[in-house]
Formats: C-alpha cells, sequence, structure tokens
C-alpha cells in the first residue's frame, strides 16, 4: 500500500500571524485520516509551525535549500538549518524556482543528492509547459527532468523520494489536467521509475499530481490508481479547502 499525501506549498503567503491561523483553523478540524498531511510555509515561519504542531500529525517541509553545506552564499539555507529546527522534507525543483530563479535539472540533481545525504524526504516537483503538451512532447519533457535529476540516485535513496508531477500549465491557473491525463502520466512516471530503477520502487513511491486542486475536483483526480495525493498551493491557504482535499481521499 503506497503513502497517501495531502501537501500545503504556502509559497510566499502568511506572516508569522498569519502562519499561526492558519494553522490552528487547520488543527482544529484535523480529521481523522490514514492521509499523511504535510504544510511547506515561508522559512522564517518552519519553526513557529514545528512548534505549532507539536504532537499533531501534520508534517513541516520546507520549500526549497541549497546544496551546500554551508558557506558564501547569502540568503539561502541549508540542509542543516532545516534539520536543525525539526524540518525533515523539502519541496524541490517547484515550477516556479525553475521558471524564476533558473533552477535547471543540473541544480536540482545537486540539492536532491544533498537533501538525500542528510536523510531528508525530498518531494520532487516536475512538469511539463502547454507548449510542450501542444507540441505532444509531454512525455519525453517528464522523462528528461526524471532522469537529469533522480535516475542517478542509489536504489536505496528512493525511500525518501516523493514525486510530484505538475503540469505547468495548470498551476495557479484554475485549470486542472483532467483525472485521465493525470493518471497516463503517473503510470508513465511510474514505468520510468521501473525502467531506471526497479519495479518494487516503482510499486513503492509516492506520485503527487498538484495544479489547480481544489475541493471540487480532488476526489475524482485521487480516484486514479497511480495518484497517491496532492500537492497543493491555493487551496492550501485556505483551512477549509485543505481540510476537504485530504477527506477527498476518503
Ligand atoms: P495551485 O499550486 O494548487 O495553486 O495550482 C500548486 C503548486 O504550485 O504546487
Amino acid at each position: 500500500m503506497r503513502t497517501k499525501i495531502v501537501a500545503g506549498n504556502w509559497k510566499m503567503n502568511q506572516d508569522l500571524e498569519g502562519t499561526r491561523s492558519l494553522l490552528r483553523d487547520l488543527v482544529a478540524n484535523l480529521p481523522r485520516t490514514s492521509v499523511s498531511v504535510m504544510v511547506a510555509p515561508p522559512f522564517v515561519n518552519l519553526p513557529e509551525a514545528v512548534a505549532l504542531l507539536q504532537g499533531v500529525s501534520v508534517e513541516v517541509a520546507a520549500q526549497n535549500m541549497h546544496f551546500a553545506d554551508s558557506g558564501a552564499y547569502t540568503g539561502e539555507i541549508s540542509a542543516e538549518m532545516l534539520l536543525s529546527v525539526g524540518v525533515k522534507t523539502v519541496i524541490l525543483g517547484h515550477s516556479e524556482r525553475r521558471a524564476y530563479f533558473r533552477e535547471d535539472d543540473e541544480l536540482l540533481s545537486k540539492k536532491v543528492g544533498k537533501a538525500v545525504e542528510k536523510g531528508m524526504n525530498v518531494i520532487f516537483c516536475f512538469g511539463e509547459e502547454l507548449a510542450d503538451r501542444y507540441d505532444g512532447k509531454h512525455f519525453e519533457v517528464v522523462e528528461r527532468q526524471l532522469k537529469n535529476a533522480l535516475f542517478d540516485l542509489p536504489e536505496t535513496a528512493w525511500k525518501q523520494i516523493i514525486l510530484a508531477y505538475e503540469p505547468v500549465w495548470a498551476i495557479g491557473t484554475g485549470e486542472t489536467a483532467s483525472p485521465e491525463q493525470a493518471q497516463e502520466m503517473h503510470a508513465f512516471i511510474r514505468k520510468q521509475v521501473a525502467g531506471a530503477c526497479s519495479e518494487s520502487v516503482a510499486e513503492g513511491i509516492s506520485i503527487l499530481y498538484g495544479g489547480s486542486v481544489k475541493p471540487g475536483n480532488a476526489a475524482e483526480i485521487f480516484s486514479k490508481p497511480d495518484v497517491d495525493g496532492g500537492l497543493i498551493g491555493g487551496a492550501s491557504l485556505v483551512a477549509d479547502d485543505f481540510i476537504a482535499i485530504i477527506k477527498a481521499f476518503g
């Protein structure tokens, strides 16, 4: 049985007070569930989030990290720093990092390698742009993103990896991949992992879908056999919506 995951990527939203109040609302209404729930607030609010979620089964993740251990990298945050405040999971490769901060496959491979070396879990994001899909290149693009950043990992590292397929054209646009499109791509991704690593790793890895997941469409997307959860942006900022999405797993 693969782990079902619903993770909220808050992006650059919520100051300290906003973080407190959103987490309070979340904790107060959290359903009893077998779904693994995660939230990724901005860096500065990670310690507060960890403190507020003590004893609650909601894990705190970071939205990014640097590949070096420490040093002259102004403005950056290392794996050790995240671990030191109780954060063991990091989102890497988000399309906004790729687009606005020029993060490419080579850089992401270093970041993933460092996170894995430090014992962290990685939610690795990838996905094609609209033009790729129009050109029929979506499978090719996804295959390349996976291969360049992940396929050199040793088999033992894969238990630290969660995959998040996020077609760029569906992020924050209100446009969702149809459940069939998501299933088709997730099955393809699982096949790639089987080929690059092993059948058992491919069978066990959680593959999340991200891109305009809302309470109204979550259940249908999550019902697909190769969709193991969601990476939620906008809807994770509204406690009721995020909770409804968690409940969509039934
Ligand atoms: P969205 O964002 O749910 O607002 O589309 C998803 C994401 O960027 O992870």
